[in-house]
């Protein structure tokens, strides 16, 4: 519009400017062709035109230079899992555990060694028709019950190897008479003494004795040496443990 009004007088204006540029003397056409017509309006816009032609190839680009980095790239995804490492040093010991429940009790053990560990026993006997020498030992050289060999028949005497309670007996045969001593350690404990009334007799005698461990026993006679060992007229001397200590 406001286009249209600067190129385009308003149509009275230009009808009167054109009135007054005919010459006089072609008055006389005017009056036989009329008057011209009024100027048109404009035209609308054209359309757009077609797309141009693809422009040449553009020149090479400055190459890159070797070596030079790159912008750096984006984190890549993780890769798989690598071998197990060695084992570490062995730690410090840790603290005791609490102690576990009892168990249940157990099965009865075998039976004891006690009837096996504690026995001594002996019997021995003086085979010989000689009569001991007076003021000694009497040795009795054979040996009728002697398992643990507590008696030693070398030297006539018994030696204690469990301490405990111990009886001791004789038995002699004498054809003269007789004092029989009992000795513990070198000490007389008891001495039974028979005088001859017949050919033959028997004397007796026993003693209860605790011993320790190697105390020892023996018989002997004074200078009343009567006694015999022969067949028929036996002299035994016997001594058993009755009660360990
Ligand atoms: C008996 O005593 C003798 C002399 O001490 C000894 O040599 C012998 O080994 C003993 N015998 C036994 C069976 O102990």
């Amino acid at each position: 519009m406001d286009r249209g009004s600067s190129f385009w007088p308003p149509l009275g204006l230009n009808l009167l400017l054109l009135l007054l540029a005919l010459p006089l003397g072609s008055q006389a056409a005017a009056e036989c062709y009329g008057i011209p017509g009024m100027p048109g309006l404009p035209g609308a816009p054209g359309k757009d035109g077609h797309d141009g032609l693809q422009g040449p190839k553009g020149e090479p680009g400055i190459p890159a230079i070797p070596g030079t980095r790159g912008p750096k790239g984006q984190k890549g995804e993780a890769g798989t899992p690598g071998f197990p490492g060695k084992n570490g040093p062995m730690g410090a010991a840790g603290l005791p555990g609490a102690p576990g429940l009892m168990g249940p009790p157990g099965e009865p053990g075998e039976e004891g060694r006690y009837k096996q560990k504690h026995q001594s026993v002996f019997t021995v006997t003086r085979q010989t028709v000689l009569p001991p020498a007076q003021n000694s030992l009497v040795k009795f050289n054979t040996v009728i019950t002697n398992p643990q060999g507590d008696y030693n028949t070398s030297t006539g005497k018994f030696t204690c190897k469990v301490p405990g309670l111990y009886y001791f007996v004789h038995h002699t045969s004498h054809t003269a008479n007789l004092c029989v001593q009992l000795y513990r350690d070198n000490v007389q404990v008891t001495i039974f003494c028979d005088h001859m009334s017949s050919n033959r007799q028997v004397s007796s005698g026993g003693v209860l004795l605790r011993l320790q461990e190697g105390a020892q026993v023996w018989l002997g006679v004074n200078d009343y040496n009567g006694m015999v060992g022969t067949e028929g007229s036996d002299s035994v001397f016997s001594g058993f443990l009755l009660f360990p200590d």
